[in-house]
């Protein structure tokens, strides 16, 4: 038999080979953070995407196993797995986008803020390797705190000279989908049917649903407004009370960065009208950072769009949310000596 490596390149130009006969090419993904409570469901459902042709899974620990068991799946996908720094470089190699969950969760009684001082290293070394293995690669953050995680990011890309705003993107869909089946909730309707923006960023009061533009129109009590926001704004701690020190939100937060994956890579293909909600590079407001609308495209991120009309609930929320935002220790960072 040929070895298993050689056999695995062989199926992937077998299967490269139908694709260019279909008129169709796959995208070459890398998940850092693979082998955790979100990368692992993440990875099964990459492995389950038809737009990836190729999916790396790197983690610290136990990616041969991962990447043994989501292989056996037959979808199109070749997976290979990476462990440890030393095939950190290997793992993202040519990658068109790099989703990254790698980082500790929170515990209960911890804010996510709590969580900077480790993952903050975590997050500037892998951005070091795509720096150096694929520097025009979109990349998706997961890490927490994401307020705080996608400002250093851009630092460690502009440090390396090869920074570009539109290929860095903070995932906050978890509030979005979390929005949409709460607000379902109240309607009875079915969530797959509603979409509700939140803007600002990912944490407490910086986490702003804009319940006056729910998709499709409809409208609400202030008391279902103040406990829609509250729910929204505390959804992931509601979840790591619940698992009560086994961690934070996994397979949710799976689900959701599998569809904004989805939306990057179907913005890359060249699909027209891809909309999703992410925390980026913004002139929105005054701050460097923020969440809204943005539409996906070739390159990234093409346009960040406004927040549009708020009412006077949503312009007193957006004032809470841009104070917190801006007392973040975003450039916390640059401070601590020998950071970059
Ligand atoms: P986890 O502990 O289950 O998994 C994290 C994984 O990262 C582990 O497998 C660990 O080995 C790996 N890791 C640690 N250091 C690494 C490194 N240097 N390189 C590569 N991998 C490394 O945690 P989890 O529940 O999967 O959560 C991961 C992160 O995602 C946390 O920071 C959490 O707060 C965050 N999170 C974000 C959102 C969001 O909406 N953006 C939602 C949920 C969780
Ligand atoms: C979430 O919203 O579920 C994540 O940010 C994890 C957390 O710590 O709440």
């Amino acid at each position: 038999h040929p070895p298993v490596s050689q056999l695995e390149e062989t199926s992937l130009l077998r299967r490269a080979d139908c694709r260019s006969k279909g008129g169709a090419s796959g995208f070459k993904v890398a998940i850092l953070g693979a082998a955790g409570g979100i990368g692992q469901p993440l990875a099964l459902l990459m492995k389950m995407n038809p737009l990836v042709s190729v999916l790396h899974l790197y983690d610290v620990v136990n990616a041969p196993g991962v990447t043994a068991d989501i292989s056996h799946m037959n979808t199109g996908a070749v997976v290979r797995g990476f462990l440890g720094q030393p095939q950190l470089e290997d793992a993202l190699a040519g990658m068109d986008l790099v989703i990254i969950p790698a980082g500790v969760p929170r515990k209960p009684g911890m804010t996510r803020d709590d969580l900077f001082n480790i993952n903050a290293g975590i997050v500037k070394t892998l951005c070091e390797g795509i720096v150096k293995c694929c520097p025009k690669a979109i990349v998706n953050l997961i890490s927490n705190p994401v307020n705080s995680t996608v400002p250093i990011a851009a630092e460690v890309f502009k440090k390396a000279g090869t920074y570009d705003s539109k290929r860095l993107l903070g995932v906050t869909m978890l509030d979005v989908v979390r929005a949409n089946t709460f607000v379902a909730e109240v309607l009875g309707i079915d969530p797959r049917d509603v979409n509700v923006p939140v803007v600002g960023g990912h944490a407490g009061v910086t986490i702003l649903p804009l319940l006056s533009q729910v998709s499709p129109p409809c409208s609400f009590t202030p008391e279902e407004i103040s406990y829609l926001t509250d729910r929204i704004q505390n959804g992931g701690t509601e979840v790591v009370e619940a698992k009560a020190g086994a961690g934070s939100a996994t397979l949710s937060m799976a689900f959701a960065a599998a569809k904004f994956a989805d939306a990057c890579l179907r913005g890359l293909r060249g699909d027209a009208g891809v909309v999703e909600c992410s925390f980026v590079a913004s002139q929105v407001t005054e701050l460097p950072f923020f969440a809204s609308k943005v539409r996906l495209g070739r390159f990234g991120v093409e346009e960040v769009l406004p927040l549009g009309p708020l009412n006077e609930f949503e312009r007193a929320g957006l004032e809470k949310a841009k104070k917190e935002l801006s007392s973040y220790c975003q450039w916390r960072c640059l401070s601590l000596p020998g950071f970059l």
